[in-house]
């Protein structure tokens, strides 16, 4: 049920008056202030329980508010910028002096993304400039739709609006374009390939080392699920299911495609995932909220592809695994 045109309106006028409303993108649900508002932006860290220092990307309604918000803009991010928005990439860039610090943790730059959803659009056009960080506690994993936000925040924000399943589900891809350079940030709902054909540049995938920039998505403990959630190769899967079965654990495995093992028929709680990486990620984060809440012992999930469009996928999940050492 998307909302509508009136729950829009009502929405904007909390926004304004400074309310904390949950609303959709393309990606993830956000949880939205007003991005002027110092009290509101406070609002959104204390609700989510994140610490102040991790910073919050600032959502437009266009690309023309680029300039308000950042400064120093090279080429890449302007062409970036128009082929890409609105769409689930994020650019970090130096920062306009009105960005306020709790948006920013103090830093010198701003992330700045424009989003495709039509009730994200809306909104933001009827109240000027939103931060948004996904609509879930610190370290959870994040909403993908508004059912996911009223489990776990309901009673926290002033508004919740509903704009159906979430179409891309990961987050966006975030870019830093700080100093001359293409950097990726984190591997989100547009893919690398995409990004470096445009540029035709190769993008670097890591800060290196020195490159200092806050971001909890690289925290070991974050999109992490309340049901602990083990990789393992393909090979394994069905092994590792049953030795645990056999000591008595509640498992499920999710696996890639159709259950041509049949393991379903051996006992084993099977979920068959989507063969394409896209596809994967749409339903992935409502695949772990949906497990959460089964009384599991352990999730396994059968390690996806390594090749680059699985990049987001897999990153999320080395981040929600217990059994993976992490990066
Ligand atoms: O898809 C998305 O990006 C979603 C939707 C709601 O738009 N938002 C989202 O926000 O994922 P959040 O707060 O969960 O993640 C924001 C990420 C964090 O990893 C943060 O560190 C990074 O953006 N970030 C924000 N400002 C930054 C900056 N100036 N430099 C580097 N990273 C920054
Ligand atoms: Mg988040």
């Amino acid at each position: 049920m998307t909302a509508s045109a009136d729950e829009v309106k009502r929405a904007a006028a909390l926004l304004r008056a400074g309310g904390v409303v949950a609303f959709p993108t393309e990606t993830v649900y956000g949880l939205g202030a007003e991005a002027t508002n110092l009290e509101a932006v406070r609002r959104v860290f204390a609700i989510k329980e994140r610490p102040t220092d991790h910073p919050l990307i600032v959502h437009l309604a266009t690309a023309q508010g680029l300039e308000d918000w950042a400064r120093d803009i090279p080429a890449t991010a302007r062409l970036l910028a128009g082929t890409f928005w609105p769409g689930p990439l994020t650019l970090v860039l130096p920062r306009q002096p009105r960005v306020l610090d709790a948006v920013t943790g103090g830093q010198d730059s701003v992330a700045l993304r424009v989003p495709a959803h039509p009730v994200a659009r809306d909104l933001i056009a009827a109240t000027g400039t939103l931060v948004a960080p996904s609509a879930n506690r610190f370290g959870r994993v994040s909403p993908t739709t508004a059912q996911h936000v009223r489990d776990e925040l309901e009673s926290k924000v002033d508004m919740i609006l509903d704009g159906g399943p979430c179409r891309v589900g990961v987050e966006s891809t975030i870019v830093s374009l700080l100093h001359g350079k293409v950097v990726l940030l984190r591997p989100g709902g547009l893919s690398v390939e995409a990004l470096e054909s445009t540029l035709h540049q190769k993008i670097e995938m890591a800060p290196p080392t020195g490159y200092k920039v806050r971001v909890p998505g690289t925290l070991a403990s974050h999109y992490a699920p309340a049901t602990p959630l083990e990789i393992h190769p393909a090979d394994a899967l069905g092994r590792r299911a049953l030795q645990r079965i056999r000591q008595g654990h509640k498992v499920a495995v999710l696996k890639l495609g159709a259950d041509d093992e049949g393991f379903a028929s051996s006992g084993i709680m099977t979920f068959p995932m989507p063969t394409g990486a896209g596809e994967y990620g749409r339903v992935l984060y409502a695949t772990l909220h949906r497990l959460d809440h089964a009384g599991l012992h352990a999730v396994l999930v059968e390690a996806p592809p390594d090749t680059p469009e699985w990049l987001a996928v897999r990153d999320r999940l080395t981040r929600a695994a217990c059994n993976l050492p992490k990066a």
